[in-house]
């Protein structure tokens, strides 16, 4: 591509109104950094997304020369992106790439900070945004954002539209209390309009399409209530295991590190009214409306509403996988679940009465993540002899991902000179109607975050809301210790005891996939 062709290069980006913008990555030579937002950025410069004024600062402990973190960057891209190197472009992106060593904890090394953001600006000869991205491990949060207070930083361009702002990833806490705790370190130095707490589900281009299924088309919004739909089964399932990342997995475990977050927004998502606007405002009160519908669960040894379960050796995709307790930095006696299982109930008008089914596991068969709602089997008893008569209950699945799309599982007559009857499905897949080049999670949110669209990040009282159903179930786990812990071989699809929820019911887990 030649320079007098890319807009970009000719300072024309076509952003969505970013403004010249500084971003600062905390954690800048972590893994996140490397496979999702260096690649993120640079698929933004190439689509002519950023802005003309584009500066990007790693911030870290350890020391590394500008150019080093420069050409990491481009290894990280040519690994990690999902569309190769443009040798036009990089080079543009790459010249305003600098790094920046310092404690999370040293004031110094943000006064440094403040005085290179300010010397950057000055050179632009322009106002300029400051966008601080915290992806390090959650024990320097806080000093992090004390620091970015006592600095000055946060204050930045305060009252006007270049005011900072700070995108937070994950963990946000471990219970009500540290999320509490951390929402309040957070409003001492920020306002709740300047936070972006990211979850990065809420990126993926099918849980975005939730919205546009259910409120942008007429047929769904009647059925989509007790009186048509069964229950809601909703999987995020992985075949890998904890890899390298055991030190920081133990700790967390399946319910803070998917369920508590990215599942329980899925089921925001498809559970809640309509809102009243595509404003970020209306949308998020919507969403804590329905977390705050969700009846506390069941917590009970012999059964209630949650199962818990480890993964044990097995094989998957054809190779011996050792059991979560073989992984590199377990601990022997560890009581981590790599898998949870869990039955809600929502007290609300539209669902009293239909149970909603999340579960989520390393190492089970496959990579997939759905969502399943299983409608009413239909009423009369015209296709009720099972010898000829094969019924599946309708099904209407959004698959997130891989393979996104949407598939319709319905009945239908065998051709043939008798009736008989087969489940058949209906296909959308986004890959064949759009292409399969859609841009990643983190593309969408860092350039949301720029813009200042708050629609796809968490609000403070959300995740509190979240946490105070999570919290009793996570005690409670806690002081069982590995009693009543269940196991599963890696490659199969969790254990046993995760039926026994579906079964009271009479329903039982799908087959997930397409
Ligand atoms: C992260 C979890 O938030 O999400 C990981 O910490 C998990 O454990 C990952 O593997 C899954 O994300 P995705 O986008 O691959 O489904």
């Amino acid at each position: 591509m030649s320079e007098e062709r890319h807009p970009f290069l000719q300072g024309l980006s076509k952003h969505r109104g970013a403004p010249p913008t500084v971003i600062v990555i905390f954690g800048a030579s972590g893994d996140l950094t490397a496979r999702k937002l260096i690649p993120a950025l640079y698929n933004l410069g190439l689509d002519n997304l950023l802005p003309g004024d584009f500066h990007l600062i790693g911030y870290g402990r350890k020391p590394i020369p500008d150019a080093e973190f420069q050409d990491k960057s481009e290894k990280d891209i040519g690994q990690f992106s999902r569309r190769p190197l443009n040798s036009d472009i990089w080079p543009h992106i790459k010249k305003n790439i600098s790094y920046h060593a310092g404690g999370y904890d040293d004031p110094k090394a943000f006064e440094e900070l403040r005085e290179k953001c300010l010397a950057i600006e000055k050179e632009a000869g322009r106002d300029l945004q400051f966008l601080f991205y915290i992806s390090t491990p959650p024990s320097v949060f806080k000093p992090i954002l004390e620091n970015l207070g006592s600095s000055g930083l946060a204050a930045h361009g305060k009252g006007t539209n270049l005011a900072s702002k700070v995108i937070i990833e994950k963990p946000f806490g471990r219970d009500l209390a540290t999320a509490m705790e951390l929402n309040q370190i957070i409003t001492n130095q920020f306002d709740e309009k300047q936070v972006y707490r990211i979850d990065h589900y809420l990126g993926k281009e099918t849980v975005q399409d939730l919205m546009v299924l259910r409120f942008a088309n007429s047929i769904f919004e009647p059925i989509w209530n007790r009186n048509y739909v069964d229950c809601v089964q909703i999987t995020v399932a992985e075949d890998l295991g904890v890899g390298t990342r055991g030190g920081y997995y133990d700790h967390s475990g399946a319910t803070r590190d998917m369920l508590q977050n990215h599942t329980m927004q899925l089921l925001a998502l498809t559970a809640m009214e309509a809102p009243v606007s595509l404003s970020a405002e209306d949308i998020r009160n919507e969403k804590v409306k329905l977390l705050k519908s969700i009846q506390p669960l069941k917590l009970d040894p012999h059964g209630g509403d949650a199962v818990r379960a480890q993964y044990s050796e097995g094989i998957i995709n054809g190779e011996k996988a050792p059991g979560y307790l073989e992984e590199q930095d377990i601990p022997q006696e560890s009581a981590t679940e790599t898998f949870a299982a869990l039955r809600f109930h929502i007290n609300n008008w539209r669902w009293q009465g239909v149970p909603f089914y999340l579960r989520s596991g390393k190492r089970l068969a496959r990579r997939v993540s759905e969502i399943a709602i299983q409608f009413k089997q239909p009423s009369g008893s015209l296709f009720t002899d099972p010898s000829r008569f094969d019924m599946a209950a309708n099904t209407l699945v959004i698959q997130i991902q891989p393979d996104e799309g949407t598939t319709l599982l319905m009945n239908s007559k065998i051709p043939g000179l008798e009736t008989r009857t087969q489940p058949v499905k209906m296909h959308f897949r986004y890959s064949t109607t759009f292409g399969s080049n859609t841009p990643e999670a983190y593309e969408r949110l860092i350039l949301d975050a720029m813009v200042g669209d708050s629609t796809l990040f968490i609000r403070g009282d959300e995740t509190e809301t979240s946490w105070k159903l999570y919290t009793p179930l996570l005690e409670y786990w806690e002081s069982c210790g590995r009693k009543g812990l269940d196991s599963y071989q890696c490659g199969s699809w969790g254990p046993l005891s995760a039926d026994r929820l579906l079964w009271e019911n009479k329903h039982e887990w799908r087959r997930a996939g397409p």
